[in-house]
């Protein structure tokens, strides 16, 4: 493969300083950030054709529909974005403010100006994509201080045709040499209220479920740990009232505190650079000439632009590993989840899960089953004290000293000594002692190369910060930033494959340090242990268009028993079976574990899923995103195409056209919710087909509740071609609608239709009631192949009148059309009365109530009626009963409460009562 040596100039490494010393003896290029040499020393070409005096420039992306402009207002610097005609950022702050110095963001003249284009080709050694284009304009602006004491300023502007980029140089000069920035005043004024998919600020972790509100309703968050600023971590999403979705992050975050956004105190659609601080307060210190990261803003016309977009990636400096063979992109399973769920221990102890034999086992399985490697967590002395001590002061891991139950070099011998081999993960859980850690890395990292051990997790859990020499700084403080660098780069020297948890977030340094696989900085399936709540279906639907544009993701996917009974306690992994399967396809990760038991893997068909699909990829295309709602992503690698559907919490049908295939025929092998799979009670059922499929094909991706559908596609072989069925899309048929043609007022109309799918593949669509062309009543209908079923709606009038009743799956796609006939309410078919019917105020998650009251017709004829429980409004259950005038009747009804919360519920016109399902205690 051609090497990634697609360098933007001539760069020139600056030599470490102090500080970096400190945090590490580190001696490596590339912790500070790349300065091009024309761009060490102030821009100042007066004699430009630009002109000196013109303090408004306009830069544009290649094709023309993104327009930056950089102006000089009252002499402060502002600029301001376009997209296809829709101002999307309005003139925002550029500048600084230093500790013992004067503020950096005013009284400027321009000095010069550059500009220059780029049209270029990559390929990185592993990603998304086996190219990448890098292809901008630039615009670099020489600011100088027209009065004392004359600083100097460059701003460095990039826009591509997905979006712009620009960074500030503090270029080498007189009147400034060390400093200490206390503010850096980067201005996001949104033009408008955006809706935002953002998470709180938090300094320490970004472990949180993402929110979707207008910008204006941020709000502090009271688990961020940080006082009362309304401010988000990026990456933040965001789409306008035209539908334009972007993404605020930054690239290249070299030798430099992490970002958050804060807003304006007066004005809600307004942000400004908020950096994370040194314990001091400071938030970067440096000297000139430095850089800072490139602050993105990443534009696309759907959600899925933002997922396709490889500019955080360009934005980074070329591949810096010469020999990069062993950097192989691989499956791991891990001893893992069996301690997140319970059933193990970290802590050595008779249920620990690092033993010996425990790590062979997994080997076996792991061999017998094409994945590469094995992590091992709690392996090492220093977890004496479980979960209570690792985040503690005094640290007292020991990364090259295994347990008595655990031999590591037994174990790495037994996996190598495997046909095929596999490969030790190895453990390395800092517990926030990072000063304990730097003492041992360099013999630890040497220890693991003898041993031949090519990847290792690293992790930094603690909530009060990481501590460094009897100090404490924040994970995302300029310190750990060059710690997690340094680290990186010693590991590409002792050619060790990174995946960092509880990390700095991806910034696209993975471009230059390519050994840095993957990371967590978001919330992971380990949270589907850690409350009831879990990580609700949605919110792998929302990382992709979010998080991920920052970079890879260890989601740690794959668990089978998706309700991990015995262990599982009130939590549960909130997707079905097949939907864990998807996010092998839409969770792009450079190590992707397989984090299930080998227990609950074995002899089960579907793992050959997991087998199968690759972890690097040639092309990705989304092929459908809606943010948080439901996804479909394509991937290729080589001749096969993989296929990964998913959808939050109601059940959904995609079409996927199979348009991107290469001519030929190929074999779709498809992992559905199955037939009888249940949200609730089934949600392991997965059905496996086999088809024929070409270009031409559209498949279905039916899904139920928290569910998906996963595909593989190859080229068909032999003999196959003859053995196989051929795909039919599944058309349903619809047979009589049968709907009462008068009603009384206020009784229901409960239409039914019978729906039919005479093929062979398993249907879902989505069909409404209509009355009078509003829609009243949804159900998500889904027949087998060669199956039919009776759909019942529901509806009840209000107002006498004749009405237009229709089915179908929109307004302008009508199955029937009926007309009903609502006559006033018959003064002697007066009704029923209810009484007694107690709802209780509170109920246990799980449990099931049963509510029983007395009916009594007093009326003065016989009447066959429904009596309905409804909670927050809909149906959940219905008994019909027959009464003669004056007949009573006992009726009980019951539900069950899958999720705490608060629910109204009500029986007929009783109630409504409100009924607390409260949430247990967090393990
Ligand atoms: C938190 C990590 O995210 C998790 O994966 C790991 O198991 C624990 N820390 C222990 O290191
Ligand atoms: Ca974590």
């Amino acid at each position: 493969m051609a090497r990634d040596t697609d360098s933007d100039d001539t760069p020139d490494r600056l030599k470490r300083r102090e500080i970096l010393a400190a945090a590490g003896g580190i001696a490596v290029a590339g912790v500070t950030p790349t300065i091009t040499t024309a761009n060490r020393t102030p821009v100042t070409n007066t004699d430009n054709e630009e002109g000196h005096a013109k303090s408004t420039q306009t830069l544009e992306s290649p094709n023309g529909e993104i327009e930056v402009t950089v102006e000089l207002i009252e002499s402060e610097p502002r600029y301001s974005l376009v997209s296809g005609g829709e101002t999307l950022i309005e003139p925002s702050t550029l500048g600084f403010e230093f500790r013992d110095a004067d503020p950096f963001n005013g009284g400027f003249e321009v000095s010069g100006v550059r500009r220059q284009s780029k049209d270029s080709t990559w390929e990185p050694v592993w990603g998304e994509t086996a190219e990448v284009r890098n292809q901008y304009n630039e615009l670099t602006i020489g600011l100088i201080e027209a009065d004392e004491p004359g600083r100097s300023l460059t701003l460095v502007f990039r826009a591509y045709d997905d979006g712009v980029a620009f960074r500030y140089v503090l270029p080498e000069q007189d009147g400034l040499d060390e400093f200490a920035i206390t503010q850096e005043r980067t201005g996001f004024a949104f033009a408008d209220d955006y809706t935002a998919w953002w998470i709180p600020d938090g300094w320490e972790s970004y472990e949180y479920l993402y929110e979707e509100t207008p910008l204006s309703e941020i709000t502090n968050s009271p688990d961020d740990g940080l006082e009362d600023t309304d401010a988000v971590n990026t990456p933040v999403t965001m789409k306008t009232a035209n539908d334009q979705y972007l993404s605020v992050h930054e690239a290249a975050l070299t030798d430099y505190a992490g970002m958050t956004l804060a807003r304006h105190e007066d004005r809600p659609a307004e942000f400004e650079s908020a950096l994370v601080p040194w314990p001091d307060g400071a938030k970067v210190k440096a000297e000139t000439p430095h850089a800072s990261p490139w602050r993105t803003i990443t534009v696309g016309s759907e959600p899925g632009d933002l997922a396709e977009s490889r500019l955080v990636l360009n934005l980074n400096e070329p591949n810096e590993i010469q020999d990069t063979s062993w950097i192989n992109p691989e499956k791991y399973m891990g001893i893992w989840w069996e301690m997140h769920i319970g059933k193990a221990t970290w802590a050595p102890g008779p249920d620990v899960g690092a033993t010996t034999a425990n790590a062979k086992r997994y080997m076996d399985f792991a061999s017998e089953h094409g994945i590469e490697s094995v992590l091992v967590e709690g392996w090492n002395t220093g977890w004496e004290g479980g979960f209570d001590d690792w985040s503690n002061p005094p640290h007292t891991f020991d990364f090259t000293e295994s347990t008595d139950q655990y031999d590591l070099e037994e174990v790495v011998e037994y996996g190598q000594q495997k046909d095929p081999s596999v490969g030790v993960t190895i453990h390395n859980e800092t517990g926030g002692g990072v000063s304990n850690y730097l003492d041992q890395i360099e013999e630890a990292y040497a220890y693991y190369e003898e041993l031949g051990i090519h990847s290792a997790k690293l992790g930094y859990v603690s909530a009060e910060g990481m501590s460094i020499d009897g100090e404490l700084y924040p994970h995302h403080s300029q310190r750990m930033v060059n710690h997690y660098r340094y680290v990186t780069q010693l590991a590409a020297e002792h050619e060790l494959m990174l995946n960092v948890h509880e990390p700095i977030k991806p910034t696209g340094i993975r471009r230059t340090w390519p050994n840095l696989m993957t990371q967590e900085g978001f919330r992971g399936l380990e949270y589907e242990n850690a409350s009831p709540r879990g990580n609700p279906p949605g919110h792998t639907l929302t990382l992709p268009f979010t998080r991920m544009i920052a970079g890879p993701v260890d989601y740690n996917q794959g668990i089978f028993d998706v309700l991990h009974e015995p262990y599982g306690g009130d939590t549960r992994v909130h997707n079905t079976r097949a939907r864990q399967l998807t996010l092998f396809v839409i969770m792009f990760s450079g190590l992707q574990m397989a984090a299930d038991l080998p227990e609950n893997y074995d002899d089960l068909d579907e793992f050959e899923f997991i087998e199968n699909v690759p972890v690097s990829w040639d092309e990705t295309n989304v092929v459908h995103g809606s943010i948080g709602r439901y996804t479909t992503f394509a991937r290729r690698n080589g001749e096969e195409w993989y296929l990964g559907s998913g959808t939050d919490d109601t059940p959904r049908a995609l079409d996927v056209p199979l348009s991107f295939l290469e001519k030929g025929t190929y074999v779709a092998t498809v992992y559905t919710d199955g037939e009888d799979a249940d949200y609730h009670t089934n949600p392991t059922s997965v059905d496996i087909d086999e088809f024929l499929v070409d270009g031409n094909d559209t498949l279905l991706a039916s899904m139920i509740e928290g569910g998906g559908q996963t595909v593989r596609l190859r080229p068909v072989e032999g003999k196959e071609r003859a053995d196989l069925p051929s795909y039919e899309y599944p058309d349903y048929e619809y047979d009589s609608f049968i709907i009462q043609n008068e009603v009384m007022a206020s009784e229901a109309i409960t239409p039914t239709l019978e729906v039919t799918n005479p093929g062979t593949v398993i249907g879902g669509e989505s069909l409404s009631l209509y009355v009078d062309g509003e829609e009243v009543d949804t159900r998500f209908v889904r027949v087998s192949g060669g199956n039919e079923e009776q759909v019942d709606f529901a509806f009840k009038p209000s107002d006498p009148g004749t009405y237009e009743v229709a089915v179908g799956p929109s307004p302008d796609d009508l199955i029937a059309t009926e007309t009903v006939e609502v006559t006033p309410t018959s003064a002697e078919f007066e009704w029923l009365s209810f009484d007694g019917f107690d709802v209780p105020e509170e109920v246990e998650r799980g449990a099931t109530i049963e509510v029983t009251g007395t009916v009594t017709n007093t009326g003065d004829g016989e009447t066959s009626q429904v009596v309905k429980m409804t909670v927050d409004a809909e149906v959940v259950r219905a008994a019909r009963i027959n009464l003669e005038s004056g007949g009573s009747s006992e009726v009980t009804l019951e539900y069950t409460f899958d999720m705490p919360g608060e629910y109204a519920v009500a029986i007929e016109d009783l109630g409504p009562w409100t009924v607390t399902v409260p949430e247990p205690e967090a393990a």
